[in-house]
């Protein structure tokens, strides 16, 4: 069967250019690029999508996501995770190893790939662990992890405080061809603060984590990949100081990519006001000053990637004291419109921001998609950049509801997601 996507605006982020056009899709690929409406039909079983007042953006890729399976089903899992992808218009994921138990052998990485494969929706990447039990302390098998169908390896949710053993990750991930992402925590630096060091943690009596416990350990990473010349990837940049870091290392070649999540140019840590515990994430929210820098960052391409860090959590973990409460938000349905924002704002154009939420984070990965060829992947999300709604809890997909952005409006949602010529998400009229 055929299908006629018409009318719509097509976001090409490699020529950088938005322009009418209709794509046709046959066997799972883009068949073809034509002027709109100059399609000659052949096909009886023609399917129609019209995409008038629509924008057709190639699939968005989120890098960074946390799926709860294996363990915590009640959270999120593989299935719901995806199906909250698909609906805010992403068609791939890379997920984060930190599940019970680990994401550290091939059984675990296997096991993901499987049930993904049984949920059918998203395309779904499996990030193994650099340590085993992301304890630290022994390096996981990175050939056999890589065999199983890893594509980049990260301890995220936890630093590797030991900076030998990530010497050793990042020469042994050379040699195997997957990337490091790094999250970047000191934490004796963090330990025991639970928002952003500043005047809000003050004047409400929170603990606060200072921007030098991402900061220093951003800074090692750096020396590291300059040290042994293999690729860091920085998971989620919030201060002002991980940027010009950033920028520095970018400057002198040191082979280093970022990303941000759409929290940290959207909120500042006055979210955190009122003990709201769905603004607590790690790293913290911080301060105006630091969202500048960050939008700032992406602007000027210091940062390569919006990653959305969709950290699912159940009132279980969420309503309780500001301190007992888990870190992380959910964002795989809102990255879309928040990154809109910065389009209207004039901080990115369109096609930069589909390259900040698709094509960048494809080629740091070595992943499929981020644009559209003749011959590619039908990988896609149609759009609606002006629609604005209310987000309600209830409309929530994800399992999960642990969003800071309930209540709030928001402008631009995705109306249809393709995937291999499939459609798997479609909003209901
Ligand atoms: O806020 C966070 N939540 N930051 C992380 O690094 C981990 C994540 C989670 O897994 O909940």
């Amino acid at each position: 069967m055929i299908t006629w996507i018409r009318f719509g605006s097509v976001v090409d982020p490699v020529n950088g250019v938005v322009e009418k056009a209709d794509l046709i899709i046959e066997k799972g690929k883009i068949a073809g690029i034509l002027p709109p409406g100059s399609y000659k039909e052949k096909d009886p079983q023609l399917r129609v999508i019209d995409a008038a007042n629509k924008m057709i953006v190639p699939g968005l890729i989120d890098m960074h996501v946390h799926l709860r399976e294996p363990g915590h089903e009640y959270k999120e899992t593989i299935a719901t995770g995806a199906a909250a992808a698909v609906a805010g218009g992403f068609t791939s994921l890379a997920c984060m190893p930190n599940t019970v138990p680990t994401n550290d052998c091939r059984s675990v990485t296997e096991f993901i790939l499987e049930q993904a494969k049984r949920a059918g929706l998203a395309r779904i990447y499996p990030i193994a662990a650099i340590t085993m039990g992301q304890k630290g302390e022994t390096l996981t098998e990175f050939g056999d992890l890589k065999e199983a169908g890893a594509v980049a390896v990260s301890d995220d949710g936890f630093s590797v405080k030991n900076s030998d053993l990530m010497r050793r990750a990042m020469e042994y991930s050379r040699y195997h061809g997957l990337m490091v992402i790094s999250h970047c925590e000191d934490i004796d630096l963090s330990a025991g603060g639970v928002m952003n060091e500043g005047v809000v943690s003050t004047r409400i009596g929170l603990r606060g984590i200072p921007v030098a416990s991402e900061e220093v350990m951003i800074f090692r990473d750096i020396c590291l990949a300059e040290l042994t010349g293999c690729p860091v990837h920085i998971a989620h940049v919030s201060t002002a100081g991980s940027v010009e870091l950033v920028r520095r290392a970018k400057d002198k070649g040191i082979p280093v990519t970022a990303e941000t999540a759409p929290h940290y140019f959207s909120l500042d840590h006055n979210a955190v006001m009122g003990y709201n515990t769905l603004a607590k994430v790690n790293p913290p929210l911080r301060t105006h000053d630091d969202v500048q820098a960050i939008k700032k960052g992406l602007k000027e391409g210091v940062i390569d990637v919006i990653a959305t860090d969709h950290a699912p959590h159940s009132s279980l973990e969420k309503d309780l004291e500001f301190d007992k409460a888990a870190f992380g938000m959910i964002g795989l349905e809102t990255a879309l419109p928040l990154t809109l924002k910065l389009v209207r704002k004039g901080v990115l154009s369109l096609c930069e921001a589909a390259r900040k939420l698709s094509l960048n984070a494809a080629n740091i990965l070595g992943i499929s998609g981020g644009y559209f060829a003749e011959g590619s992947e039908a990988d896609l999300a149609i759009i609606d950049p002006e629609y604005e709604f209310v987000l309600k809890e209830d409309e929530i997909i994800s399992k999960s509801k642990n969003s800071p952005f309930i209540g709030k409006t928001l402008r631009g949602r995705n109306d249809l997601t393709m995937v291999g010529g499939k459609v798997v998400w479609e909003r209901d009229k």
